[in-house]
């Protein structure tokens, strides 16, 4: 039994209690994502799994049993931060750091819902294939990653930076 994360195997843990959030940052010492609420509120905990966002506070490990899970580590290719990550730095979308990774994960799953056309709570045609792109659109999709700090305003001027056209981005 394996989880790939980002990219390597590694075993899942014989206790079936443990969360992925636990195995990520005790056992694999990936401290990019982030404990904060621990019961699904905060949003600092985001990964990837095959592409979709979860809280990994809430997913115990044992479930992700062949699955490919992408941790803040994992966003960067080759030397090279994600293009979302550069948009942060050169936004100011984060000010203490705590929400960030989980922040960036959350905004890479929402873009692929997008370019799904998932629609969300404050789109206006449930029934449309393309869902039209906003800052409401983004606010509302980012709403369950909570950043306490002020940078807000930095967050979605960088996700509408590099998500405003989705033809851009890739599948
Ligand atoms: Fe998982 Fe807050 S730590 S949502």
């Amino acid at each position: 039994m394996a989880i790939k994360v980002n990219g390597s195997d590694v075993s899942v843990p014989d206790d079936p209690r443990v969360s992925l959030l636990d195995l990520l940052r005790e056992t694999l010492h990936l401290s990019g994502t982030k404990k904060g609420c621990n019961q699904g509120a905060c949003g600092a905990c985001t990964v990837l799994v095959d592409g979709e966002r979860i809280l990994s506070c809430l997913a115990l490990a044992v479930q992700y049993d062949g699955r490919a899970v992408t941790s803040v580590e994992g966003l960067a290719q080759g030397g090279e931060l994600h293009p979302l990550q550069t948009a942060f730095v050169e936004h100011d979308g984060f000010q203490c750091g705590y929400c960030t990774p989980g922040q960036l994960c959350s905004a890479v799953g929402m873009a692929a819902e997008l370019k799904r056309g998932m629609p969300s709570l404050v789109t206006a045609d449930l029934a449309a294939d393309t869902v039209p792109i906003s800052r409401v659109e983004f606010q509302e999709r980012m709403s369950g990653n909570l950043c306490r700090c002020g940078a807000h305003n930095g967050i979605m001027d960088a996700i509408s930076e590099i998500y405003g056209d989705l033809t851009e981005v890739a599948e």
